[in-house]
């Protein structure tokens, strides 16, 4: 596995042993800097810097194992950070290389993929935002950035704030779905996990926003394929997590791949230039994406590297992300001596990059404590919490006839049947690097520790997922293909499946897809199951036993089939750590499923794009029935969770029948826990407006609260709706504007929420 192999990769290199003299870097700055000693630091710094050591602050560099292949570079100021480095004696190594070795002794700043944990690794987020609770994003995000901090790791490439609104789209794994409200409050929480109350806090990390700006709507879900996006939906969706990150002060941008609307992202001015600095006031830095820069000329957009490079700095690229030695490196000096670019330019895009290592202490402690990452690696609080996060995350699709929570002890046998079921890798999910395997539970050890003694668990694994071609990371790190089932053993292993149900008093049946199946590089134009996934479903179901369907996947998939024939469904994302003892708690009812999904599931891959704020046209009566030969509605609402309680919402009031445009109102509603069992509901908002400058979608989620409420009782849930709840971009008006109009208010359990109210906005 990749970083295992990049790990022993490094660990073969013999470096010399540090002893750290300094604070650990990431618990360097007990106290936050002001701004007006950052900016003198940088001064007085750039006034000393040779045009070649600033350039140097602006190339960035992968190590892919091989230290001394960048230490000559380090060592003369041509490289200010470098990423996928993650042993912490390395770490040092490099560091001491570029403190001692070069003229004005600046450290690096060292990057990684710090996706959803380090090593902790917790759900994937697509789940962790069907927790509907910023606080486990958040949690979870302090947790992956006192781990990596203690490797030496001082920046994370995350939040990733894409909005998916097309699940073939293998990377909407990695965001928080298709909506802009949920994705920028998702997106806040895991800026202030990362980057704690201030850049430089004890044990936090820089965060990277990323991938500015569009990236989720490219054409037909293929990976890096230019988007196309109007500038209203530009605004009022694509942007909103984005800015709402820049809110919480998230401290660095990562630039997109692929074109907006012809422009490549890494050249688009109007979007790091006008919008991000100019419109938003954000003052960290930007860093391309990988090789972005230097792909300007593959998008036909720059001429040549020099020209690439020009042309990504004059649109605000301020660090070049590169595999190699990058554009900036190789082209820029040159650039100013031709007066492509100036010397102030590339002084201030410096000065943004030397400020982010001012504000994390990097010059006082550029040093990691060697011996004190095991100690927080290891740390038992972590995969609590992990556990816990897990919980909050699953989703519950079905229930018929209450089959779950399985009753404990009532079940002398449990047949375990799925290809992922006992699987530490697939239970992890993609962007999962420094795990330790052994340590993940998966599903098939966290049901048989659960089950007990008096319960035989049996497995199988019924099927093989194929894919037919090896995945990016595969291909960069030589994974070979496992070896395939010959036709006749594939149908012995589902007859084998089919016997082992029938034997057992009930099935727990896992499917969905491989981790490698969702992530970079892995669109697919088809949300079937993969493989014989769905001749193993119907066969399994035939037995007419008990069949509990979980399911471990970054997308929705094509379960139209198992949404009528299988009692049980339940969404367990890809878990993480502790994954299987969390799936366990929630089959067995120690735990009570409470998450919801952030996004439509469509019913098959026909119906993409398919998101709940659409507009309403023309013959709205059929707008469920858009297809000759599929409804147009999805097989599950966005917001859509079940529990093993049962909720009630009434008695909906808005604070005033009208307010007037520029003036606040309260929503408020009660919730009841009609059930046996103390039990989350996430309580959600959502208004209409009825008539405006534009059209407005037929409803857009504006609040919501996850409440734990204890069995027969009631609570009140209240949402505030503020005049910036109410406005929107206008393409009339090419502007937000607030309109005075009538507006539907909607409180519920999911995006079909039926319990109504309205007021109005008066001029
Ligand atoms: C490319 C990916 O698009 C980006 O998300 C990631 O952070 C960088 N590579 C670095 O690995």
């Amino acid at each position: 596995m990749f970083p295992r192999s990049v790990r022993l990769l490094a660990c073969a290199y013999v470096f010399l042993a540090f002893s750290a003299a300094h604070a650990p870097a990431g618990a360097a700055s007990p106290d936050q800097i002001t701004d007006e000693k950052v900016h003198a630091r940088v001064a007085a710094l750039l006034k000393q810097m040779t045009l070649e050591e600033k350039i140097g602050q602006l190339s960035q560099q992968f190590v892919f194992g091989k230290p001394d292949e960048v230490e000559d570079a380090v060592a003369k100021g041509q490289l200010g950070s470098l990423l996928f480095v993650t042993d912490p004696a390395v770490i040092n190594q490099l560091q001491h290389v570029a403190v001692e070795k070069t003229r004005l002794h600046i450290p690096l700043i060292f990057g990684y993929d710090v996706i959803h944990g380090f090593r902790t690794i917790f759900p994937v987020p697509i789940g962790m935002a069907a927790s509907w609770d910023p606080s486990v994003e958040e949690k979870g995000q302090t947790i992956a950035a006192q781990e990596a901090s203690s490797v030496g790791i001082n920046w994370a490439f995350a939040p990733m704030l894409d909005i998916a609104r097309d699940p073939r789209w293998g990377r909407m794994v990695e965001g928080a779905g298709e909506d802009p409200y949920l994705g920028s409050a998702m997106a806040a929480a895991q800026v202030r996990g990362f980057q704690g109350p201030y850049i430089g806090s004890p044990e936090h990390i820089l965060a990277c926003m990323k991938h500015f700006a569009g990236y989720g709507a490219a054409e037909g879900g293929r990976d890096y394929d230019a988007s196309y996006i109007p500038e209203d939906q530009m605004w009022n969706v694509y942007l909103q997590p984005f800015h709402a990150a820049v809110k919480a002060g998230v401290g660095s941008a990562m630039s997109a791949y692929m074109d907006l609307n012809d422009v490549p992202a890494t050249g688009n001015r109007w979007l790091l230039e006008d919008v991000l600095r100019k419109d938003w006031g954000f003052n960290g830095f930007v860093v391309s994406d990988a090789d972005a820069v230097k792909n300007l000329k593959t998008h036909g957009f720059a001429k040549d590297l020099s020209d690439a490079a020009v042309r990504g700095l004059n649109a605000g690229v301020d660090m070049e992300m590169s595999l190699g030695p990058g554009a900036y490196r190789q082209t820029l000096a040159a650039a100013v001596t031709g007066g492509k670019v100036t010397v102030a330019q590339i002084d201030e895009a410096a000065g943004r990059v030397l400020a982010a290592k001012i504000r994390l202490g990097l010059f006082e402690h550029p040093y990691v404590d060697e011996a004190r990452s095991k100690q927080i690696l290891a740390m038992p609080e972590h995969r609590t919490a992990e556990r816990l996060a897990a919980e909050r995350t699953a989703v519950l699709l079905r229930n018929e006839g209450h089959l779950l929570p399985l009753k404990p002890g009532a079940n002398h046998s449990i047949a375990v049947i799925g290809p992922t079921a006992d699987s530490q890798l697939d239970t992890l999910g993609s962007w999962a690097f420094q795990q330790d395997l052994n340590e993940t539970v998966t599903l098939l050890t966290g049901i048989r520790s659960k089950a007990g003694a008096g319960t035989e668990v049996s497995y199988t694994s019924g099927v093989q997922i194929k894919r037919k071609f090896p995945s990016f990371f595969d291909q960069i790190f030589h994974v070979p293909p496992s070896p395939e089932w010959s036709p006749e053993q594939a149908a012995q292993e589902i007859q084998k499946a089919v016997d082992l149900a029938r034997n057992s008093d009930v099935t727990i049946l896992v499917l969905g897809e491989a981790q490698n199946m969702s992530g970079e590089a892995a669109s697919r134009e088809s949300l079937d199951l993969p493989g014989k996934e769905q001749q193993l479903l119907e066969a399994v179901a035939a037995t007419g036993k008990p069949i509990v369907l979980v399911l471990m996947n970054g997308r929705p998939l094509d379960i139209r089939w198992a949404s009528t024939h299988v009692p049980a469904i339940l969404e367990a994302w890809y878990p993480g750590t502790q994954g299987g003892n969390a799936v366990a708690d929630l089959l067995f009812g120690d735990a009570v499923p409470g998450g919801k999904l952030s996004f439509a599931w469509p019913r098959d891959a026909g119906q993409i794009p398919i998101n709940y704020a659409h507009n309403t046209t023309f013959q709205p009566e059929n707008q469920a029935r858009r297809y000759w030969d599929e409804e147009s509605t999805p097989l599950y609402p966005f917001g859509y969770g079940l529990s093993y309680s049962t909720f009630s919402f009434s008695n909906v009031k808005v604070s005033q029948p009208s307010v007037r445009v520029g003036q606040s109102l309260d929503v408020t509603a009660d919730v009841e826990n009609t059930g046996d069992t103390t039990a989350d509901e996430v309580a959600q908002l959502y208004i209409h407006q009825q008539y405006g400058s534009t059209s407005r979608p037929v409803r857009v989620l504006k609040g919501f609260t996850r409440v734990t409420i204890p069995a027969h009782q009631k609570t009140t849930v209240r949402f505030p709706l503020t005049p910036e709840d109410l406005r929107y971009w206008s393409t009339a008006t090419r502007d937000w504007v607030q309109d005075p109009s009538d507006f539907d208010v909607w409180v519920g359990g999911d995006s079909t929420a039926d319990l109504h109210a309205s007021f109005a906005v008066t001029p």
